[in-house]
């Protein structure tokens, strides 16, 4: 293949991007969007606090440019995210009890069964646990309504929208030997032997310095799919800039083609230009929109074989 969604579905896998609706009149943004991408990620119009501004009143203008953009390009679209504890809208942030507990199946249903039979895979629950080694859940106020209000989530995703593939997402969860990687292995696996609705487990696969890629990277992918889950790469950007970032690259692409059930990777944004982090050059395109060394890496990566 010529491009990154094209050679990524002669192997069978997605390659997608984060999306912002504001971005949607940049002939440059859009005309890589089109030609590159065949999934896409709402980078922040699907989330709670944009979704659900005020309690039981939905808001989907933006969410729906995204939308409708991509399927009327022929690409599919992942959904992110139905339950977090950032990105809350105001009213959310200081509830609590079953109150919160009844606010965000509320959330979830709604905005599950608004966008039935549109979506491949929800984001259903993002960044539930800690950070460090406790392995354990992240203290938030979703956690504090008890410990099952993941698979609530979860049944509730399901009930929705049941043709959607539903996934954790996660960041830091990349190597192996990492105490949160192995907490939500644990989840999984306790997910899948008592039923409740999981098809998928995210992997951010935010990398930096202090967080490179691991070279363990395919063990952890292919022991969360040995749990019976697909594993997807879902908002992948690298720190860096030229052959090293290119290499980095590349041995994301090269864990996920090596895992049956990796079924495809999400870079966080088009070009340097558009992404999340203040500063640095984490993308496949620079600020101009011309391919990077990563690019080129990524792409030839996904023909190899
Ligand atoms: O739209 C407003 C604008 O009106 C206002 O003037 C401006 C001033 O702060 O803020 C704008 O909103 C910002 C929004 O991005 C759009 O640019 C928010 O402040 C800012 O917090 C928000 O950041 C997003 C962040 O999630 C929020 O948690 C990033 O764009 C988005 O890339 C990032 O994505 C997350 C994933 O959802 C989950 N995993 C980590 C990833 C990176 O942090």
């Amino acid at each position: 293949g010529t491009t990154l969604g094209a050679s990524a579905a002669e192997k069978g896998r997605y390659f997608g991007t984060a999306v912002a609706a504001n971005k949607l009149s940049d002939s440059t943004y859009v005309n890589i969007l089109n030609r590159e991408f065949d999934m896409v990620t709402a980078e922040n119009e699907m989330k709670m606090d944009a979704t659900e501004p005020s309690q039981g009143q939905f808001s989907y203008g933006n969410a729906d440019r995204i939308v409708n953009q991509a399927r009327n390009q022929g690409k599919r679209v992942r959904g992110h995210a139905l339950a977090w504890h950032s990105q809350q809208p105001g009213w959310m942030q200081n509830m609590s009890g079953s109150a919160l507990r009844q606010a965000m199946l509320n959330h979830v249903t709604q905005v599950a069964t608004y966008y039935r039979g549109k979506i491949y895979a929800w984001d259903v629950v993002n960044e539930a646990f800690a950070d460090g080694s406790s392995g354990g859940r992240r203290d938030s106020n979703l956690q504090r309504t008890g410990n099952d209000w993941i698979e609530a989530a979860f049944r509730a995703a399901r009930a929705a929208d049941p043709g959607a593939k539903l996934c954790y997402n996660d960041y830091n969860t990349d190597n192996w030997s990492h105490a949160k990687t192995q907490g939500v292995y644990r989840m999984v696996q306790d997910f899948k032997s008592r039923g409740v609705p999981i098809d998928c487990v995210g992997f951010q696969a935010h990398f930096n310095s202090g967080n490179p890629v691991p070279s363990n990277y395919h063990t952890t992918l292919q022991n969360f799919a040995a749990l019976g889950v697909d594993v997807q790469i879902t908002e992948l950007d690298i720190e860096g800039s030229g052959s090293t970032q290119a290499q980095q690259y590349q041995g994301v692409v090269q864990a996920c083609l090596a895992v049956a059930r990796c079924t495809g990777i999400t870079v966080w944004g088009i070009r340097d230009t558009d992404s999340w982090r203040a500063s640095g050059t984490p993308l496949l395109f620079d600020g101009s929109g011309n391919k990077k060394a990563a690019y080129t890496s990524v792409l030839n990566a996904l023909n190899a074989g």
